[in-house]
């Protein structure tokens, strides 16, 4: 299958990263979000991440140019009518992606396939949701995307062969390793990563130790890029506490529940980075 058009929905942390990639892989991009601001934050960030590697010399100001130039915003899903593989990187929530995999099964082409980005939701439930569950499946980017390497690719019970090669094939083209994982919450990464991560927002609430002193043990005495609180803040806590939630209901097991500390922070809109206050604070 020769793919040309990607659709992304979603233009928030993971799906702006995913719509750069693709497009500076030579995929014309069509980036959907209801929120035309949240287009234009893509948009500059896609910008700002391209002038990096063009200052380092990796990039070409040419191939800057022609990868803004296959990068196209929309608020309209109708204008991915056309596109052969669309990548859902939107809210982390089971209804409103159901809702959206209808939505683009009628708009589609019965040949293109629709990968979602979900860190933690069943790929067979979003199948389902569809007349196409054969080429639905999981495409699990990890931020940030233009730097890390791997993809999770993730078959629902309906999946087909030739979708997952037609998903590692686009791996490859963008430069990445896809690994299997089979469709249980939370799939590879984070049923091994949340885990960890929660039992550091207890060790904060037991007071076991700072922030800063739980992180700069993970750092410096396992050798993590981040300290788990940091990365928490980076991933999102609402995003955290939406995948052990998943996690915890879908596996009916009490040791995925989420840490009250978490739920109070997420409450109070203290959301990490992106809120400019998680465990640590953030300059806008
Ligand atoms: N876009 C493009 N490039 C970026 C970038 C971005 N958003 N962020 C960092 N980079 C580049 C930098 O330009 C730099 O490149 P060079 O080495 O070529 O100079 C390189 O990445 C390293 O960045 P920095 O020097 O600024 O900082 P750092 O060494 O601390 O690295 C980091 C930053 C790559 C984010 C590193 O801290 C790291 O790997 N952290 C862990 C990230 C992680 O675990 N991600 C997975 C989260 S889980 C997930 O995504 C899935 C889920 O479902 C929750």
């Amino acid at each position: 299958m020769e793919i040309e058009a990607i659709g992304v929905v979603g233009a928030g942390t993971m799906g702006n990263g995913i719509a750069q990639v693709f497009a500076q892989a030579g995929f014309a991009v069509r980036l959907v979000d209801v929120a035309t601001p949240t287009l234009d934050r893509a948009r500059r960030t896609i910008e700002r991440s391209l002038a990096r590697l063009v200052e380092k010399g990796r990039l070409a100001a040419a191939d800057r140019d022609a990868t803004l130039g296959r990068l196209r915003t929309t608020t309209e899903l109708d204008d991915l009518s056309g596109v052969d593989y669309v990548v859902e990187a939107i809210v982390e929530e089971l209804a409103a992606k159901r809702a959206l995999f209808t939505s683009l099964d009628a708009l589609l082409g019965s040949e293109a396939i629709l990968a979602s980005n979900t860190s933690s939701i069943s790929i067979t439930a979003l199948g389902a949701a569809t007349r196409r569950p054969d080429r639905v499946l999981g495409m699990h980017f990890m931020n940030p995307v233009p730097v890390m390497m791997l993809v999770e690719l993730i078959r629902g019970q309906a999946t087909s062969d030739a979708s997952v090669g037609v998903a590692r094939g686009l791996c490859a083209a963008l430069g990445k390793t896809g690994v299997e994982a089979a469709d249980y919450p939370g799939f590879i990464a984070n049923r091994v990563l949340m885990p960890m991560l929660n039992e550091a927002f207890y060790a904060v609430m037991e007071g076991v130790g700072t922030p800063e002193a739980i992180d700069a043990v993970m750092k410096g005495g396992l050798h993590h890029p981040m300290g788990p609180l940091a990365l928490a803040d980076f991933i999102g806590l609402d995003v955290c506490l939406a995948i052990l939630t998943v996690m915890q209901e879908g596996f009916g097991d009490p040791k995925y529940r989420p840490c009250p500390l978490l739920r109070r922070m997420v409450a109070a809109g203290h959301l990490g980075r992106k809120s400019g206050r998680g465990f640590y604070t953030y300059e806008p």
